[in-house]
């Protein structure tokens, strides 16, 4: 019977209770044990190369040599071994690696650099990265802005100007649009009429005769030649926008459907105007990310 020959194999400890009750005593498979032993010896091993246990309030420092690196801002630091103290020699090399393409940079005309295929491919990428940190968070990825709200910088329409040197002034001191509202000094026809004459402007049909007395209030009573300029092309030097474009950066023309939608998105606007504001970057970010930053500002927007 196989049951019975299963008892002779089997170790019992060798005392009997009520007369057949016994208690095996297996010993545990060898594969186990040796598989225990070496989880303990590599416990050992572990504790004394790594940082691991804790004596008062400092703690075991590991076997492996001390690191010494360079913080972004030039302090030199010790540390025992550390996965951290590993990224920063990292982060110290590549900065390292940069340092000789971010002082030709630094030097280089933007012109310059533009023509130079490694210096624009370094600038551009290195740019990039600092756009989604700083950047995108308003302007959205690829500077592709929200009406209404932040401006697009992937466009050929600009408020400050898309020159280098002007999108640079944009990005180190900031910018502070501000369009002045009209109801209070304007009548709800007058402001009827002038957004008619304003969406006329940018090519949408419109009733003729009320804009022209749009046009009338425009260059008259409600002063907006004064920043728009008469022909209503806008001056880079107050961010008075261009309204003679098809660009809409805060009215929301382009969603409506209806002129009578779309009147009424300028409308809103004339009526209670808006400000705007951009941080300034000076002190932010360097002298060298700024360049690099107005650099693919003004690639975004290149050829379109
Ligand atoms: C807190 C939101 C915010 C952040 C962050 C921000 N901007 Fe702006 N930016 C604005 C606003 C709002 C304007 C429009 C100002 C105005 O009304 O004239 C603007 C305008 C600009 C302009 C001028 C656009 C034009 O048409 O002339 C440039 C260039 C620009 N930003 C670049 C940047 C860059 C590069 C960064 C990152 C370093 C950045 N901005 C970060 C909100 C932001
Ligand atoms: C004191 C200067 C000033 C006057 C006067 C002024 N504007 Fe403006 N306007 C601005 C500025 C600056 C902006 C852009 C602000 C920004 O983008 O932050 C603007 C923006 C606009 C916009 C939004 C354009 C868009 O792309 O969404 C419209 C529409 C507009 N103005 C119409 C008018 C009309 C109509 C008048 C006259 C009734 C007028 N403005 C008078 C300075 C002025």
């Amino acid at each position: 019977m196989s049951s019975e020959k299963k008892q002779h194999t089997v170790q019992t400890t060798g005392h009997a209770w009520d007369g057949d009750l016994q208690e095996f005593n297996n010993p545990l498979p060898n594969w186990w044990l040796w598989g225990f032993y070496a989880t303990v010896v590599f416990a050992v091993i572990y504790w004394v190369l790594y940082p691991a246990f804790p004596i008062g309030n400092t703690y075991t420092k590991g076997a492996f040599n001390e690191i010494t690196y360079t913080t972004a801002d030039g302090k030199t630091k010790t540390s025992h071994w550390t996965t951290r103290a590993l990224l920063m020699q990292e982060m110290q090399e590549a900065r390292e690696l940069q340092k000789p393409y971010l002082e030709k940079i630094n030097k280089t005309g933007y012109e310059q650099i533009a023509g130079n295929k490694e210096q624009s491919s370094f600038a551009y990428s290195t740019a990039k990265v600092l756009f989604a940190d700083n950047c995108a968070a308003c302007h959205q990825a690829g500077g592709a802005g929200v009406i209404g709200m932040y401006p697009n910088l992937a466009d050929d329409a600009w408020l400050w100007g898309g020159s280098y040197a002007q999108i640079e002034e944009s990005i180190r001191k900031g910018r502070n649009g501000n369009m002045p509202g009209f109801k209070a000094s304007l009548s709800a026809e007058q402001i009827d009429n002038v957004a008619e004459y304003v969406l006329g402007l940018s090519g949408i049909e419109v009733n003729k005769d009320k804009a022209a007395q749009g046009k009338a209030v425009f260059e008259g009573a409600g002063t907006c030649h004064v920043c728009h300029t008469k022909a209503g092309s806008g001056q880079f030097a107050m961010g008075s926008a261009n309204l003679t474009d098809k660009v809409w950066t805060f009215a929301n023309v382009p969603a409506a459907k209806t002129l009578a939608e779309k009147k009424t998105a300028v409308k809103e606007v004339v009526a209670n105007g808006f400000g705007r504001h951009m941080p300034a970057w000076n002190g932010r970010l360097s002298d060298v990310e700024i360049k690099m930053l107005a650099f693919y500002v003004h690639q975004l927007s290149a050829g379109k």
